[in-house]
């Protein structure tokens, strides 16, 4: 079963710019050219939606091996103003305290396209 997503206020679809990263996954350092620098990734936003359907749906390379189910933290992103979205829930929490993640980091599959987020994702 899919877990249980943070709820948002933002309406039934709202166009959202989201800012991404590319990291190396083993190394942490930048990919691809203009290493400082966001990508925009453009499209409609809603609670219909998980930030992982967002970036898959537009072709942004992202693991999530259990498909979005929340089980197995492939997901996982660093978010630079997590502050923008909700308090992690159950399966974020359980995650966060088996693997001692920071407040930065957050599932995809968990949470919900916000407008102006920043990104970094380890691929
Ligand atoms: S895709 Fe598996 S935890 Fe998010």
């Amino acid at each position: 079963m899919r877990g249980s997503f943070n709820k948002i206020k933002m309406g039934t679809s709202k166009k959202a710019e989201i800012q991404v990263k590319f990291l190396d996954s083993k190394t942490g350092n930048p990919l691809g050219s203009g290493q400082d620098e966001y990508q925009s990734v453009i499209g409609e936003a809603s609670q219909e939606e998980s930030l992982l359907d967002f970036f898959v749906k537009r072709s942004v390379p992202i693991n999530h091996s259990c498909g979005g189910m929340g089980t197995c933290g492939t997901c996982l992103i660093e978010v630079e103003n997590e502050e923008l979205l909700q308090e992690p829930n159950e399966i974020e929490m359980e995650l966060k305290r088996d693997r001692g993640l920071d407040r930065h980091e957050r599932l995809a599959c968990q949470n919900y396209p916000i407008n102006k987020l920043k990104i970094r994702i380890r691929i």
